[in-house]
């Protein structure tokens, strides 16, 4: 048996930090948040003023290239992201190979991976023109790669990118339109997505940016260390939660239901979380949350949709804000609490929630993934641990066990 004291001893300081609540894996001048007082700047700009002025691929612009974009510059960025927005014939094999019913967050995994093969063997990531042109190609594919993966769901055939149209309005038509039909865009859905889009695209270190800083960490490709991020983000705790709430409010059904829904998720023995609420960073209300909820309500009501879950929705939150439990632990609700009903509003299926959270999210993980190849300081990430294990001991040989 051998003696733990005798073992050899660590060099400098080491810390235990599960989850990383108090640890900065990096320096960034992506985003920044200061959660106490429910601030979310983009580049320094308040995400309110990007949500009210800009647009989507603007703000992808300037994720990337940290100051906004001049006319021209956006017309030149628009073009190449338009540009890219096909996904290779031979990748498509991929989706095909899925079950009908195959989840679309696993055929975008999957899809980035096939990219990954595609863009490899010529990929020189110490070239920064190489490098910018990944970030493009990933921006411009993802929506391409998500709606033939709902398509591909409903058993319908594959729908090319409308050059013609504008990011979110290309996303909805490839995704609804119906084969010898004539799709008829409304112009409220789009402008709603691309609001949605603009208050996904960056959070700073979440689980699903620090993979895709992890992985690039290694030198892996771009589009693996996307898809890597992509599968962090499927889960319920994080983009997944947005699935997860629509479920819940399903489940919860009407609004007298509410009050149980609360005591049941204050009891820890449930297993039940209250979806879409609470953050580890906002210990106030998520300010992206404050635009979706208001603009819920807009968008239903200029789609002229009724939906019951809204009404739900209002009284859970009036109800847990209002609840001793949720306010000691500051627990609001966070973006995903409202998307939801957006999304669902639009048409889009509840499968396909986790993927619009990635459609949004991919600038942001491409603006880090190029902050980190620049980074003199940046290292291969390699967390250590607090070995709790058996010490050095002999095998055993099987006869003797
Ligand atoms: N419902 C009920 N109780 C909750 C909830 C919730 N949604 N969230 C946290 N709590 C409780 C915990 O049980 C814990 O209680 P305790 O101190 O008595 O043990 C306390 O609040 C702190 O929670 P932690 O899980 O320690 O907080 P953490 O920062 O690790 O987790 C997380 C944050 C994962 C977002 C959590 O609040 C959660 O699971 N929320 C529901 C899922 C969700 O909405 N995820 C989306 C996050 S935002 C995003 O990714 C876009």
């Amino acid at each position: 048996c051998v003696d733990i004291a005798k073992l050899p001893k660590e060099t400098g300081m080491f810390t235990y930090d599960p989850g990383f609540t108090a640890t900065a894996s990096c320096k960034s001048a992506i985003t920044y948040i200061d959660g106490d007082q429910g601030v979310l700047l983009y580049r320094g700009y308040p995400i309110e003023q990007l949500a009210e002025h800009s647009n989507f691929l603007e703000v992808a612009y300037l994720l990337m290239h940290g100051e906004l974009p001049t006319p021209t510059e956006f017309k030149a960025f628009e073009d190449e992201i338009t540009h890219h927005t096909m996904v290779h014939e031979s990748a498509n094999s991929v989706i095909k190979g899925f079950m009908h019913d195959g989840h679309p967050m696993a055929m975008l995994i999957s899809m980035l991976g096939a990219l990954s093969g595609i863009y490899h063997n010529d990929l020189d990531l110490d070239d920064p023109e190489q490098r910018r042109l990944a970030a493009i190609r990933l921006i411009a594919k993802v929506p391409t790669i998500a709606a033939a993966s709902y398509r591909h769901s409903i058993g319908f055939p594959k729908s090319y990118p409308r050059n013609d149209l504008d990011y979110a309005s290309r996303f909805l038509t490839m995704l609804r339109e119906v084969p010898s039909e004539e799709f008829e865009l409304n112009p409220v859905a789009a402008k709603a997505l691309d609001l949605l889009l603009i208050l996904h695209a960056d959070h700073e270190q979440n689980a699903s940016t620090s993979t895709v800083r992890l992985v690039g960490s290694t030198g892996a490709n771009p589009y693996a260390s996307v898809a890597s991020g992509v599968a962090a983000l499927w889960g319920p705790a994080h983009g997944g939660a947005n699935e997860a709430v629509l479920k819940m409010l399903k489940e919860i059904g009407k609004p007298e239901n509410v009050a149980s829904a609360v005591e049941k998720a204050k009891n820890k023995d449930s297993g039940f979380r209250l979806m879409g609420f609470g953050h580890r960073v906002y210990k106030n209300y998520d300010p992206r949350a404050a635009l979706v909820r208001k603009m819920t309500h807009d968008v239903l009501a200029q789609l002229n949709v009724n939906d019951p879950l809204l009404e739900v929705a209002m009284r859970l939150e009036e109800a847990a804000l209002k609840d001793e439990y949720f306010v000691q632990r500051k627990l609001y609700p966070n973006v995903d609490f409202y998307s939801g009903l957006i999304y669902k509003a639009l048409g889009i299926p509840v499968e396909m929630f986790t993927v619009m959270f990635a459609i949004g999210r991919t600038p942001g993980w491409v603006a880090h993934w190029l902050e980190q190849q620049l980074d003199p300081e940046s290292k291969i990430g390699r967390p250590r641990q607090v070995y709790t294990g058996a010490v050095s001991r002999d095998y055993v040989p099987v006869d003797k066990r």
